[in-house]
């Protein structure tokens, strides 16, 4: 019940099932109204019962047994699609890949997860981040690391048209099967290059955007995207007077934080950036390009 890469292309198939949602499928009668997209939106799907199977709505019969299953995983993510049931979860090389049941969805990583869960769900995290920012109608952003692409669908989402990089096509993967995902896919006011940020930054003209929304994973999985050499690129490509946001997050020990944070702000500043200030809610640092003149 591993997802394989590529095996899941057309996004209106996927059915997705939550542990909760199990549940009542066991306890309902022949006719169960669920919703099976993780919530994105208030639509609900007939499944119906026959015996020891449950229908979905594609026609695929689940087995009594494997809803019990998903009943009883609270910690992952299952969907069904064209007459199969699949776990949200890719065993890649570089590691265990897994969609995790929150609303919206978060990805976890050999165990990390992307999104901040305990605190704030993964869309108010994500609000806060794009918060700090404020991306306006017709400006165009830079989302350096795309993940599940919550910031840059909510910045896209304020009229901003959005690049976003992804360098892993274990996320994007998982991305395309993420309901709360779909913003990134549909066309239009999203483009998104898989890629090292570090290198495709480097091809972008001078002064291209208004606003770069900087993500990263935590430093000690990337350190080149804390690098003097990257935060130089990512003044170079705003625009007098852009704006950056920079993930920095809350890396474990108090005297770690403090190291991290203070190294970000004094090689931001050594670039160019002026008015660089931590943002507490968005755990980040927010910094600006100067105007000319
Ligand atoms: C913290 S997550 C970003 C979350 C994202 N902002 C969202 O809203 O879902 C960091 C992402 O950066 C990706 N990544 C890591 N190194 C990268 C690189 N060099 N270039 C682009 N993306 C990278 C990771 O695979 C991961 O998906």
């Amino acid at each position: 019940m591993t997802l394989k890469l590529g095996q899941v292309t057309a996004l209106e198939e996927v059915y997705f099932v939550l542990p909760q949602d199990a549940r009542r499928l066991l306890l309902g009668g022949e006719r169960v109204s669920l919703n099976l997209d993780l919530r994105k939106t208030n639509r609900t799907w007939e499944i119906e019962r026959r015996g020891e199977k449950f229908i979905f709505p594609d026609g695929t019969a689940v087995e009594l047994e494997i809803i019990k299953r998903i009943a009883e995983d609270a910690d992952s993510l299952y969907f069904v699609s064209s007459g199969g049931v699949y776990k949200a979860a890719i065993a890649g090389e570089s590691g265990f890949y897994k969609l995790v049941p929150t609303i919206p969805p978060t990805i976890e990583i050999n165990g990390i997860r992307m999104h901040r869960t305990k605190e704030v769900n993964p869309l108010q995290d994500t609000r806060n981040k794009v918060n700090t920012v404020n991306p306006k109608e017709g400006e165009t952003v830079l989302d350096t690391c795309m993940g599940l692409g919550y910031t840059a669908i909510e910045a896209s989402k304020r009229g901003a048209y959005v690049i976003t990089i992804e360098k892993d096509p274990n996320v994007i993967e998982l991305a395309r099967i993420n309901p709360w995902s779909r913003g990134l896919f549909t066309g239009g006011k999203i483009q998104v290059i898989q890629g090292d940020a570090f290198e495709v930054v480097k091809k972008f003209k001078d002064e291209s955007f208004d606003v770069v929304i900087h993500d990263p994973p935590r430093f000690s999985l990337a350190g080149h995207l804390y690098s003097e050499e990257f935060y130089r690129e990512l003044f170079r490509v705003l625009r007098p007077g852009g704006r950056l946001f920079h993930y920095v997050g809350n890396p474990g020990k108090k005297y770690r934080k403090k190291d991290l944070q203070k190294g970000v702000m004094e090689r931001l500043r050594r670039v160019g950036f002026v008015g660089v200030r931590r943002v507490e809610e968005a755990l980040g640092v927010v910094a600006k390009k100067p105007e000319k003149g």
